[in-house]
């Protein structure tokens, strides 16, 4: 099909992230105009139910008013104000102390900052700057895990564990370390159950940190569940397992609460059902359920405490983004969480998790899928060429983009991670468009395994 006009001006103006930009320039861009719900409308007016809430981030959909208002309220009353050299405003302080209260482990204060990426850098610099603090200055390295997401920054690529991501940006920087990967279907050992698997995963941690001395490394981060690399629900045991060793080697955990945070596994943070307390929190995305950017890092009272010491010697904490706490976002935010408590959001989505899961482990038994996972409200697809053996499609056959190709043929939004498919509603879904995504996605498996016979991509049976 040629491109329409504005696929085109797409085409000869914007890099378009996480696009591969040499076959983006015969396929365009899908160009929406419009949200409505759980729906989103292309530019002729077709409808897409919004399987991904966009970046795993539009949690109350798209048209809620009342996150509009709050927004023209606050641009009518303060459009801009920082947060530099002691100055302060309403919103940037409320969102704070609202954050405070929910937090799921005692949190000293809040830094603002506009996404994810941006939080997690900051993590890794606030950890540096408290290890300094403390007198202890090699104990910097970070590590994290094979297959995390934490972002696309200079240190928060280098803690995503993703090919990707580091090659030929010529990353990871150094101090940053990468541990096993907590999916057992594809790493664990033949008949290694989750519980040994688990034990496996802290023990190689334990191993990482006393073959680098744990006098060098700092911190340790994970999200609860891992999205970006693939939808990865690590075993029940496994985050008690991994803070027993945080807490043998005084390393700091930090949980990313990016995707989790703000009831996509069903409580208001992920570390709670997963059954860890970290140290310090990044957040994003559904924080204002993506109306506005903000991001932030919810800090222990240590943490603090060693920003104050290194004011004393240096004469200011350096470090802050003209955008951090801005007014309008933390309105924004302020309203989103107003939200989620008066609606009953969190409750909500767990109330349809049972429903969402049940159709998402039926994908099972279909002949292209390999396994299925989820948790709460979010799920993942892996497809693979022999359900027996495990065996991945051969990536160059672009299996995942194909389906995803179908679904939005069909009117769905999902994305592919490889050959697994993410699936992750905005939480207002309601249970009939819970059974409309998942009828939908069940179609484009069917046509994705046509075409696969077709192209003689299965194993033979
Ligand atoms: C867990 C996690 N951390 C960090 C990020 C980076 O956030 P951003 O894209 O807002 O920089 C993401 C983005 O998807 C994420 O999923």
């Amino acid at each position: 099909m040629p491109l329409t006009n504005l696929q085109t001006r797409a085409v000869e103006t914007l890099v378009h992230p996480y696009t591969n930009q040499a076959t983006f320039r015969d396929t365009g861009p899908l160009v929406l105009e419009r949200g409505k719900g759980v729906y989103v409308y292309d530019t002729e007016g077709k409808p897409y139910l919004e399987g991904m809430a966009g970046l795993w981030c539009t949690a109350l959909g798209y048209d809620n008013e009342e996150l509009v208002e709050a927004a023209a309220a606050q641009m009518r009353k303060l459009p801009f104000a920082h947060l530099f050299t002691a100055k302060s405003h309403d919103p940037g302080i409320e969102l704070a102390e609202k954050l405070k209260e929910i937090a799921p482990v005692p949190i000293s204060k809040v830094f603002f900052c506009n996404s994810g990426s941006e939080a997690n850098d900051s993590q890794m610099k606030m950890i540096w700057y408290m290890n300094n603090a403390l007198g202890r200055p090699n104990k910097k390295k970070i590590i994290s895990r094979v297959k995390a997401y934490h972002g696309v920054t200079i240190a928060s690529a280098s803690l995503t564990g993703l090919p990707n991501n580091h090659i030929d940006f010529d990353l990871p920087i150094a101090r940053v370390l990468h541990t096993s990967c907590p999916h057992h279907y594809r790493f664990a050992k033949d008949g290694e159950s989750e519980e040994d698997f688990a034990t496996r995963c802290a023990v190689e941690l334990e191993e990482l940190i006393l073959k680098e001395g744990p006098d060098t490394v700092a911190a340790f981060i994970a999200e609860p569940v891992m999205g970006a690399g693939g939808v990865i629900v690590p075993p029940k045991t496994y985050f008690p397992k991994i803070m027993a060793v945080c807490a043998k080697y005084d390393v700091f955990m930090i949980s990313d609460e990016v995707i989790c945070g703000f009831g996509r596994l069903g409580t208001a943070f992920g570390c709670t059902t997963l059954n860890y307390k970290p140290n310090s929190i990044s957040i994003a995305k559904a924080l204002s359920s993506a109306y506005l950017p903000i991001g932030g890092v919810m800090i222990p009272e240590e943490m603090y405490q060693a920003l104050i010491t290194e004011s004393k010697k240096i004469g200011t904490f350096g470090h802050g983004f003209t955008y951090s706490g801005h007014p309008v976002s933390a309105a924004v935010a302020i309203k989103t969480l107003e939200i989620y408590k008066r609606d009953r959001i969190f409750e909500t989505a767990a109330k349809n998790a049972p429903q969402f899961q049940k159709r998402l482990h039926a994908l099972a038994n279909h002949p292209l899928v390999g396994e299925t996972r989820g948790l709460g409200l979010v799920g993942g697809v892996e497809l693979s060429a022999d359900k027996r053996s495990k065996t991945p499609f051969d990536p160059k056959k672009l299996v995942g983009p194909k389906l995803v190709g179908f679904a939005q043929a069909g009117g769905l939004i999902v994305r592919p991670i490889g050959d697994v498919i993410s699936i992750c509603p905005p939480l207002v879904i309601k249970p009939a468009e819970i059974d409309e995504l998942f009828d939908k996605l069940a179609v484009a498996l069917d046509k994705t395994l046509d075409w696969a016979k077709g192209e003689q991509l299965l194993a033979a049976a």
